[in-house]
């Protein structure tokens, strides 16, 4: 069986970074499962689609094709490639509430663990390593103060030249928390036996370092 080492925790901890690092420095496969939901929430607002109407969220999430290409996942509506069209913010709020929805998360863990080929997959999200992949042999769990994460993110913002206020990126986080931790079905939680990174004092160079010790520990790699 590949190998598949998940990368959890809340929005804006830096999960993509450290597992695009790790996937790139492996040679093996990454799955952004946050995309998906993200995907489905651009046909959501493509095709005005009710959120409440669960049978058109799941043929919504079935219209979608997702597949690897170069190691990294391809997302394809009606043969286009949405990809680049669904990181805004205004996609995150419509997969935010997508994500909480029962049906919708059932109708793609199959996708997801599809993803699990040879060499071995990296995946990022809330529920890969308690949920997709709880046979995961390293479960990651990065942690971060909500005011670290949106500090990191208003000053990845304002050098892309955006307009973004502290307050209000403190808001839409927190509110993303709350919906990531109470939902009924697949809450963000830390796996059993999870490896868990405080990153508040951290840099990324640091996290960097000590996820690499860990998986060469795990796997006699040598990143
Ligand atoms: O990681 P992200 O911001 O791209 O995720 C988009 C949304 O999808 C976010 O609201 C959380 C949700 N999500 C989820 O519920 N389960 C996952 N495994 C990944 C993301």
């Amino acid at each position: 069986m590949p190998n598949v080492i998940t990368v959890d925790g809340p929005s804006g901890v830096g999960k993509g970074t450290i597992s695009e690092y790790l996937s790139e420095e492996l040679k093996w496969n990454y799955l952004n499962s946050g995309a998906l939901y993200r995907a489905i929430a651009w046909v959501v607002r493509n095709d005005s689609i009710d959120l409440k109407d669960t049978a058109g969220l799941e043929s919504a999430s079935k219209d979608i094709h997702f597949s690897l290409k170069n190691k990294k996942l391809l997302i394809k509506f009606e043969g286009m490639e949405i990809g680049s069209l669904i990181y805004n913010e205004e996609i995150a709020k419509i997969a935010s509430k997508v994500s909480s929805n029962p049906k919708v998360r059932r109708s793609i863990v199959n996708i997801q663990r599809l993803f699990k080929k040879e060499p071995g997959l990296v995946a990022e999200g809330r529920d890969m390593g308690s949920v997709i992949f709880p046979e995961s042999e390293l479960k990651i769990f990065l942690t971060a103060s909500i005011e670290t994460r949106a500090g990191r993110r208003y000053k990845q913002l304002k050098d892309r030249e955006f307009n973004v206020s502290l307050p209000a990126l403190i808001k839409d986080l927190s509110a993303r928390d709350d919906r990531d931790k109470g939902r009924e079905i697949s809450p963000l939680v830390i796996p059993d036996g999870a490896f868990v990174i405080e990153t508040d004092d951290l840099t990324i160079i640091e996290v960097k370092k000590i996820v690499k010790e860990k998986v060469n520990k795990t796997y006699g790699t040598n990143i």
